[in-house]
């Protein structure tokens, strides 16, 4: 019999129960999502495979993916605007389509590149923590530190001008708000959409050397094609960095012997946060969506073409096979071989910017901050599902 899913966390710190019996049980299961039957992948080897291998699709427009458009309920003209919506948002392509964006911007996110980012990536971690301390000793850590930095940093790289910051957050806020309604969160998609648009159209006028201008210039994309990478690239790295930052400092916060390693050894922090990112692998199933293209073997079992898979990323991230002790939060294991920033030819785009910011948003916060403590019981913690990305709603910090 199949299995129901999706399945929620009951504890911020841990992936849904299910996921372990089922990893115990087979490297795939079949479950009932609502909107038919899929394939979950459970471990580690396997969820490698299937995000490695050509034999699957992430195109939502290939026949059988889980995430197809739903266009029973839609007019013609709704299911046209969601298709131009799509154009440039990469992560939804196969190759040799995919192979042209990705070819494009890996340029922009070299070890290189981002440690030229990682200046800047201080200020914005000091200024936010300036603002702060200047009013008060408490802060509602998600909103005023988590969401601000990333959203911040994504200004910078695509350029937008000091003057629209506020409207650029507020609009970000509300596409990553959960707790907002779709109709409140596609209308704010539209707004930051056509703001994109725009600022394209002036770095088209007269580019600058920075990314969308390196872009503009290599007349490799259309306009539209660059208005959706550059909202991909919005919406990517903004609800997974600050959805990481309030966890993570909660989970040092719990574990005060590794947080007094790092702060008597520094250079320990790249390895805590592969750690951290092994263990809360909060990018846990939307990201790693697929329809196989075609009959093949995996697990032991034949996965026919046309048949929906979900790779649980936070089960993989939890393999006994793939980690020792997989359950305990342990920043010396050297979890580097995590696919919480996914495997193949999808790996996140954006994963060394990502690391920057949660090392350097991490060390400043306790560097600046030693006394910082939450202040409310973790039972009062809610988590939050966004747009399948795990988090919390709010964590009240004092210092
Ligand atoms: C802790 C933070 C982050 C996590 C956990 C994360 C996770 C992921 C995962 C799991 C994927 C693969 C999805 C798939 O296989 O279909 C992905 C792809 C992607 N990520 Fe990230 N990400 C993070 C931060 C960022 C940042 C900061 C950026 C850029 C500003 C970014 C940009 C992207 C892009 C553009 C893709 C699509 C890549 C492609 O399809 O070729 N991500 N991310």
């Amino acid at each position: 019999m199949a299995e129901t899913f999706p399945v929620q966390r009951t504890c911020p710190f841990a992936p849904p129960p299910a996921y372990k019996g089922w990893r115990d049980q087979a490297p795939l299961v079949k479950a009932e999502t609502g909107r038919g039957e899929v394939w979950l992948v459970t471990r580690h080897a396997e969820a490698q495979q299937v995000l490695s291998g050509s034999g699957f699709s992430t195109d939502p427009r290939t026949p059988g993916h889980p995430n197809a458009l739903d266009t029973a309920n839609m007019t013609p003209e709704e299911i046209a605007a969601a298709r131009e919506f799509g154009v440039g948002f990469f992560i939804d392509y196969d190759p040799p389509e995919h192979t042209r964006y990705r070819r494009l911007l890996i340029p922009e996110f070299t070890v290189r590149r981002v440690r030229e980012m990682r200046p800047d990536i201080q200020r914005i971690a000091d200024e936010l923590i300036d603002d702060m301390v200047a009013k008060g000793d408490e802060a509602e850590l998600v909103e005023a530190y988590g969401l601000a930095l990333p959203s911040l940093v994504i200004c910078r790289l695509l350029g937008v001008p000091y003057a629209d910051h506020d409207f650029f957050q507020s609009r970000t806020r509300t596409i990553v708000d959960a707790s907002a309604d779709e109709g409140t969160r596609r209308a704010a998609s539209f707004e930051i959409r056509s703001y994109l648009d725009d600022l394209i159209a002036r770095v088209e006028a007269a580019p600058k050397d920075d990314l969308l201008g390196r872009l503009a210039t290599s007349g490799r994309l259309t306009h539209e094609e660059m208005t959706g990478a550059a909202f991909l690239l919005l919406v990517a790295g903004h609800e997974t960095t600050a959805n990481m930052i309030p966890l993570s400092a909660y989970t040092l916060l719990r574990h005060p012997d590794q947080l007094a390693a790092l702060r008597a050894n520094p250079d320990a922090w790249p390895a805590a946060v592969e750690e951290l990112l092994r263990y809360h692998s909060i990018a846990d199933f939307v990201a790693f969506d697929r329809v196989a293209v075609e009959d093949q073997e995996l697990g032991g079992r034949l996965i026919r073409k046309g048949e929906g898979v979900y790779v649980l990323g936070a089960s993989a991230n939890r393999d006994e096979r793939a980690f020792e002790r997989p359950d305990e939060f342990d920043i010396e294991r050297g979890a580097r071989h995590h696919v919480a920033f996914g495997y193949g030819v999808h790996q996140c785009l954006g994963q060394n910017l990502a690391r920057a910011e949660l090392e350097i948003a991490l060390r400043t916060l306790f560097d600046r901050l030693p006394d910082l403590r939450v202040i409310v019981p973790e039972e009062e913690l809610e988590p939050k599902y966004g747009n399948g990305v795990f988090g919390l709603t709010r964590m009240p910090v004092a210092w």
